[in-house]
């Protein structure tokens, strides 16, 4: 029987592959058809990506005239621009009234939800939950492709070790391991498993590559990372994200090794290509063609076209230099036309697999459109979604949850507020109405008659007139709610800040706040690690809530009134003061590493080295131990992994979630390791009272990393294995790689 069983597996499986390789060969066929009809100019036109100007553009330029490219067929997608109908009518152009009749890509930034808006991409990465992560990402998609989205421009996937970077918010924070499940998870959740489903688009991984390294935090800067560094912290999120399927990737701004990425071909040519077989096509940023100019590589948009051709680049985003002069410099023998051929090839591959050439108009759906929006379902996936995303940073003498019957003085510009909730590049997002505010979510679980409200002050001005009503608010509380942070628009693109305090007068209001002498619970909005150092010292809770998007209000009560458990854990560190920054946990020991009996050890002079709060950090409303930490051996080998245990209990009142993290490092190697790299983690469920044994289990392969000749190997020597609640409160372990 088993062996029937086997039998008919196998021939079923052959009778799979034999069928996706007839359907490869119909495609290609097709495509190298249609490419054998196309004239040079047509082929170009497929490289060319225009916004419509419908939407928010993210560049300094529009070319008003590209509704009369589209017709003579000199362009391949349009971006910014949604709507079922909108998208019709532009794939209609392309369809109806240019030679060939090719559609056209729809592309668009959907980041962190379409229209329901899920909470900010760091913010989701701290919930530790990849199907909850998944989830988000496949909403986004499905919302978005019912309004003629068939590309979505992201994960965004740079590591960022700088929080005054404001793009640090779009990403999954500071650690490889992490952020390289993040970005396959969001794939999968984008694209689905075949691009041909009309609920998902196909996905678009950016910024190839290094981009979060800008120099100082400020957007667009320059990035110098070593190739070691290049191959063992940038780039894996992106290996993965394309492993995971992802049908295209963008360029960066930046350059890398002074080659600017859109036309760097060590990391289009020799990495996408050669080492990473990568099949899909390559877009540019937006105008990154012609910003080679500025950076100083390029003499002019020509030559710019001709460097970034020549490099890799298959698509121009909204540059127009590859419309303007790649027949030029093909005529001059300056690039070659099989190259412009294999790109357009590319495109229309992605175009077939997306089903367009099929039914140009299939994402383009007016009814979808009514239905598959802002779904009770979609809804309460938000909800649920930012009550993950939640870090409790502090909760001293178990301020929080909110004792039922007490007063609650809700203080602060964030209350009320429905626009700075959803966060930057928040799509279709309704920005006024839709969005429930702290304080709708609060009457809705409390109750209007236990609220006392008071605005205090805005976000960023120096007018504090509303304090003497704050105060006398707060004073007839039990206990104080103040919710502060920042405007949705100091982080996301070009949006830097040189200091992480609380804008404008809200760290006044705070400590007017304290001098009532009521329990203060600080909820902080904001998109990245805050220099919170005095709220820290002087409020008894603080609870992190990101910018936790349409449904944030409500989980903002869930977590206040105890109905959920916060067990968001921070994936990015917090400095104590910016001086500090680049401040992460995984940094490489020094020479001198930081002794306090000497004077010579790598410190400051008026700081510690230490984080205010740690990666990995974020508390819950019941407390977790860690004891009697195992290992399988005192070796590991290719043969033989090794097996770490560890039992966590819940020693709290409450039953609660808690992610168990799993650290290594490597003692000596043949270049300098990090001092503690994650490997791996478990969410676990722990009810008040109950212990686990929770399990790892480590292999030489998990040990790998990218040696000075950029080989990716593990060594033999020393290792030290860490277990814990955060980085830095862990278990110790040895054991030895033979
Ligand atoms: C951003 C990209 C974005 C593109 C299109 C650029 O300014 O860097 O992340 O996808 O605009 O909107």
């Amino acid at each position: 029987m088993q062996k029937i069983i086997y039998i008919l597996t196998l021939l079923s499986l052959s009778f799979t592959i034999s069928a996706q390789n007839s359907d490869k060969i119909k495609m290609n066929k097709f495509v190298d058809d249609l490419l054998n009809k196309m004239t040079l100019e047509e082929k170009i036109g497929q490289t060319v990506l225009y916004t419509s100007g419908y939407d928010v553009i993210t560049g300094p330029t529009v070319d008003p005239n590209y509704k009369e490219y589209l017709k003579k067929g000199m362009v391949g997608g349009i971006f910014n621009g949604v709507g079922a109908d909108y998208t019709r009518s532009l794939q209609k152009i392309a369809v109806e009234e240019t030679r060939l009749g090719i559609p056209l890509l729809f592309g668009y930034d959907v980041i962190h939800g379409y229209k329901t808006i899920f909470p900010m991409p760091l913010a989701e990465s701290c919930s530790w939950d990849l199907d909850a992560i998944e989830n988000s990402a496949r909403i986004a998609s499905k919302e978005a492709t019912a309004e003629g989205i068939n590309w979505i421009f992201a994960p965004m996937v740079d590591i960022a070790r700088d929080a005054r970077w404001g793009r640090i918010v779009e990403g999954a924070g500071e650690d490889v391991y992490w952020g390289s499940l993040v970005a396959a998870a969001r794939i999968r959740g984008i694209q689905g498993k075949d691009l041909k489903d009309r609920e998902r688009a196909m996905a678009c991984v950016k910024h190839f590559a290094a981009y979060g390294a800008s120099m100082a935090g400020r957007d667009y800067n320059t990035v110098d990372v070593s190739l070691v560094e290049l191959w063992n912290t940038y780039l894996p999120p992106f290996k993965a994200a394309l492993y995971a399927g992802s049908a295209t990737i963008m360029t960066a701004f930046n350059d890398l090794n002074g080659i600017p990425a859109t036309a760097n071909k060590y990391l289009l040519k020799d990495i996408l290509i050669d080492k990473w077989k990568f099949d899909g096509f390559v877009v540019s940023d937006y105008t990154s063609v012609n910003e080679m100019i500025p950076h100083g590589y390029a003499r002019d948009e020509k030559h710019s076209a001709e460097l970034s051709m020549n490099a890799g680049l298959d698509m121009d985003m909204q540059g127009g230099v590859f419309m303007k002069y790649l027949k030029e410099l093909i005529a001059e023998g300056k690039v070659l036309e099989k190259d412009v051929t294999l790109a357009a090839r590319k495109i229309l591959i992605k175009k077939y697999e997306l089903g367009l050439f099929e039914d140009p108009y299939r994402y383009s759906d007016s009814k979808r459109e009514k239905t598959d929006i802002m779904t009770a379902e979609h809804k309460e996936a938000a909800r649920d979604m930012a009550r993950k995303s939640f870090v409790l940073l502090k909760n001293d003498n178990q301020v929080l949850p909110l004792t039922s019957g007490k007063k609650i003085a809700l203080i602060g510009p964030m209350i009320k507020d429905k626009r700075e909730i959803i966060g930057s590049w928040s799509a279709m997002g309704d920005r006024t109405n839709v969005p429930v505010s702290i304080y709708e979510g609060m009457v809705e679980a409390v109750g209007e008659h236990n609220l006392l409200y008071a605005k205090g002050c805005d976000i960023e001005s120096d007018d504090t007139s509303g304090f003497e009503e704050a105060v006398k608010t707060a004073s007839q509380a039990d206990i104080v709610v103040v919710s502060v942070g920042e405007f949705h628009n100091m982080t996301g693109e070009n949006n830097s800040r040189a200091g992480l305090d609380l804008p404008g007068v809200q760290l006044q209001l705070l400590k007017k706040l304290k001098e009532t002498g009521k329990p203060i619970v600080m909820v902080l909005m904001s998109g990245r690690p805050m220099t919170i150092t005095w709220e820290n010292a002087h409020l008894d809770a603080i609870l992190d809530v990101w910018f936790p998007g349409t449904m944030g209000g409500a989980a903002i009560a869930d977590v206040l009134t105890g109905k959920y458990n916060p067990s968001g854990k921070l994936t990015v560190t917090f400095p104590q003061v910016v001086g500090q920054i680049p401040l992460f946990y995984n940094h490489k020991s020094t020479g001198r590493p930081f002794d306090a009996s000497t004077n010579y050890g790598s410190r400051y002079w008026d700081v510690s080295n230490d984080p205010l709060y740690p990666f990995g950090y974020g508390l819950s409303y019941t407390t977790f131990e860690y004891a009697d930490m195992k290992l399988s051996s005192e070796t590991i080998t290719k043969n033989s992994p090794l097996k770490i245990s560890v039992k966590v209990s819940n020693t709290g009142k409450y039953d609660g979630e808690e992610v168990v993290q799993l650290y290594t490092r490597d003692v000596i190697g043949s270049i300098t390791r990090p001092v503690k790299e994650l490997k791996g983690y478990s969410k676990i469920f722990l009810k008040a009272g109950e212990s686990r044994i929770v399990d790892f289990t480590l292999t030489v392969d998990d040990l790998r990393f990218y040696n000075a000749d950029l080989e990716y190997v593990y060594e033999i020597g020393d290792f030290s294995v860490f277990v814990g609640g955060n980085s830095q409160k862990t278990l110790e372990g040895k054991f030895t790689l033979k």
